[in-house]
């Protein structure tokens, strides 16, 4: 089975969740500026939000996959909506590429808000996420 990470982050708060899942599944996490090169079953994917959307970068990335993507499973922080998946969903059904319903989000600091999130225990579930998604996929 293949599988991939990809994520943008601005901060470093959704890298935190990218490097949780990179040192759990051994595999590396690398950023939506580097492309798939080849057919993925898996592809974790993490992103954010910056005033109500996802980053250009991210939309670039889905809009220039050019193989095939088994599913899609998404991550994200957000200070305050609760997570991405819509944003993500939509950009993906353009492209006929299958979103899990399954998605990790948590908070992420903005400001004063939401200190040292995504924390130690973020970190810990995130992990156990990424574990459950691929021995189901077994
Ligand atoms: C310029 C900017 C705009 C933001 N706008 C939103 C927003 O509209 N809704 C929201 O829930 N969070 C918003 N946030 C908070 C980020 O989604 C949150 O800090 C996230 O964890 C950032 O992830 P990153 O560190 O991986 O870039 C914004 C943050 C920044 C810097």
């Amino acid at each position: 089975m293949k599988v991939e990470i990809r994520y943008f982050s601005r901060g470093g708060n959704t890298k935190k969740l990218a490097d949780a899942i990179s040192s759990e599944i051994g595999i590396e996490a690398k950023t939506v500026k580097e492309k798939l090169t080849e057919d993925v079953d898996i592809l974790f994917l993490g992103s954010s939000v910056y005033a109500y959307g996802v980053d250009d970068a991210v939309k670039e990335f889905i809009r220039g996959i050019d193989v095939k993507v088994g599913k899609v499973v998404s991550f994200s922080t957000a200070a305050l909506i609760k997570s991405t998946y819509k944003q993500v969903n939509k950009l993906l059904k353009e492209k006929n590429i299958t979103m899990s319903e399954k998605e990790f989000a948590c908070k992420g600091s903005f400001g004063p808000m939401h200190k040292g999130k995504p924390d130690e225990n973020d970190v810990k579930a995130v992990k156990e996420f990424a574990r459950q998604i691929i021995s189901e996929s077994k």
